[in-house]
């Protein structure tokens, strides 16, 4: 399966990943991941994106777009993947559809992780996360076990620099005039899903489950 996530920040793309990708075995492929583990090796590409990220913009569309043709290219990615933040422009989506129709290979489904925008101050302010294997807590939503611990590894949890109140708001719009478009460009290929993104963790997996079924 060839799938992409597409919702607002904090609506849960990186919450259902871990669980999609196992069930379907799938390689996860999160371009705001990538791009801030590259921000923190200081890399070429990770100096060239710090300013965006941190401000809440979309990084340039080359960038994305060389990470993520990269990172098809994986053995793992050959069986199908999960795009998680990407395509976000209609420029990226197309230049996927291109990427893809040189392997023959096209979108099997696009899951749009729909909220109001109302919710995600809460989810966003209140995310801690686990940097080395990406798992991510909630204060009030998904606690840890003990307080900004992991579960697994008793690691320090951290937060992310963009996750706040004031950073969301560009986030937020970025999504409302660049990302929506994406979902359109989707909607006419007949390949969007809507999900109750607003719905507790779980009930959002089953509705994943139904829609990939
Ligand atoms: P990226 O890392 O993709 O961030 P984002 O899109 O803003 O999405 P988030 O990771 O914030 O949200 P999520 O949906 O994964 O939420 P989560 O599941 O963690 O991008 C960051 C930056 O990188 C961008 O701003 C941009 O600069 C750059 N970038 C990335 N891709 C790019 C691209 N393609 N083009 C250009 N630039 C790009 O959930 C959030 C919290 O809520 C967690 O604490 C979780 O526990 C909790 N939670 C999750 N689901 C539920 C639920 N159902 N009920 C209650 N709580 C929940
Ligand atoms: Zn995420």
């Amino acid at each position: 399966k060839r799938l992409i996530l597409i919702g607002p920040p904090g609506s849960g793309k990186g919450t259902q990943s871990p669980l999609i990708k196992d069930e379907y075995c799938l390689c996860h492929l999160a371009t705001g991941d990538m791009l801030r583990a590259a921000v923190a090796a200081k890399t070429p590409l990770g100096i060239k994106a710090k300013e965006a990220m941190d401000k809440g913009e979309l990084v340039s569309d080359d960038l994305v777009v060389g990470i993520i043709d990269e990172a098809m290219k994986k053995p793992s990615c050959q069986k199908g993947f999960i795009l998680d933040g990407f395509p976000r422009t209609v420029t990226q989506a197309q230049k996927l559809d291109e990427m893809l129709a040189k392997q023959g290979a096209n979108v099997d489904k696009v899951l749009n992780f729909a909220t109001d925008d109302a919710i995600l101050e809460e989810r966003i302010t209140g995310r801690w996360i686990h940097p080395s294997s990406g798992r991510t807590y909630h204060t009030k939503f998904a606690p840890p076990k003990a307080p900004g611990v992991d579960d697994v590894t008793g690691e320090p949890l951290i937060q992310r620099r963009d996750d706040t109140a004031e950073v969301l708001k560009s986030r937020l719009e970025a999504f409302h005039r660049q990302t929506e478009p994406v979902i359109d460009y989707y909607a006419k290929k007949g390949l969007v899903a809507n999900l109750p993104a607003e719905k507790p963790p779980k009930e959002v997996t089953v509705e994943v489950q139904k829609a990939l079924s």
